[in-house]
């Protein structure tokens, strides 16, 4: 089945982790900007180089950037048969940078889901994340604590602390978020393609919504 998706939501709501469950179980490709632009920062490319202080500041990284990466990522072959676009788009330009591309290629989104929770809990799941600089994978220390701590379970990496997880930047996302993101949740109700998805459970509890709101 053909499934093309956003995910939607503030940060820390856990977009990603089950981002990352759902294109592995239908076998689509989970393409995160963040992701991508930490690659891009990693490798110091020219890209990365002109995103990091936006990212380190908790703002969003210039529209003409991300919107060419992202289409760039979506004409890969991989992409024929569905994504899922974690964190794009984030504003309305970026929305309409999406809608114009897929007007092209005729692919339409089938469904935007929109992840909320509060505030409170928001700022506990980013400030207790950890995540392995190795193999991206993430953990949290009292939720999903790696076995031994400080670890990798999977790559036995030792595990950093996202530098805009600090509390000043958790709050410039958080208002950053609200200022310009969260508006594109009216736009695509009118559209009659969101699905909101309760996301103060825990994780296996927000699996299964996600798959009883996709019906798979
Ligand atoms: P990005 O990486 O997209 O960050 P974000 O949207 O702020 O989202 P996060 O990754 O912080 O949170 P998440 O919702 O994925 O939560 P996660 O699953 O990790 O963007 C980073 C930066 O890149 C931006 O600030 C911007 O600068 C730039 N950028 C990216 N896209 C851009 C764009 N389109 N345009 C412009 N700039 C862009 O979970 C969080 C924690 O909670 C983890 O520890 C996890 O283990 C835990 N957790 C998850 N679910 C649960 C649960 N149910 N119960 C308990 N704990 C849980």
């Amino acid at each position: 089945m053909d499934l093309r998706l956003i995910f939607l939501g503030p940060p820390g709501v856990g977009k990603g982790t089950q981002a990352k469950r759902l294109a592995a179980d239908k076998g689509i490709p989970h393409i995160s900007t963040g992701d991508i632009l930490r690659t891009e920062v990693e490798a110091h490319s020219e890209l990365g180089n002109r995103a990091k202080q936006y990212m380190d500041d908790g703002k969003l990284v210039p529209d003409d950037l991300v919107v060419d990466m992202v289409a760039k990522r979506l004409v890969q072959p991989d992409c024929n048969r569905g994504y899922l676009l974690d964190g794009f788009p984030r504003n309305t330009a970026q929305a309409a940078a999406l809608e114009g591309k897929l007007a092209q290629s005729a692919n339409q989104t089938d469904k935007v889901l929109y992840f909320s929770a509060p505030d409170e809990i928001l700022i506990k799941r980013l400030s207790g994340r950890r995540v392995c600089p190795a193999c991206g994978a993430n953990y949290h220390l009292e939720t999903m604590p790696p076995k031994t701590p400080g670890v990798c379970d999977k790559c036995g990496t030792e595990l950093i602390q996202r530098p805009d997880d600090s509390p000043q930047t958790i709050k410039n996302r958080l208002e950053v978020y609200k200022a310009q993101t969260h508006q594109l949740t009216q736009q695509y109700a009118s559209a009659e393609l969101l699905v909101n998805v309760d996301s103060t459970g825990t994780v296996d509890e927000i699996a299964d919504a996600v798959a009883r709101c996709l019906e798979l």
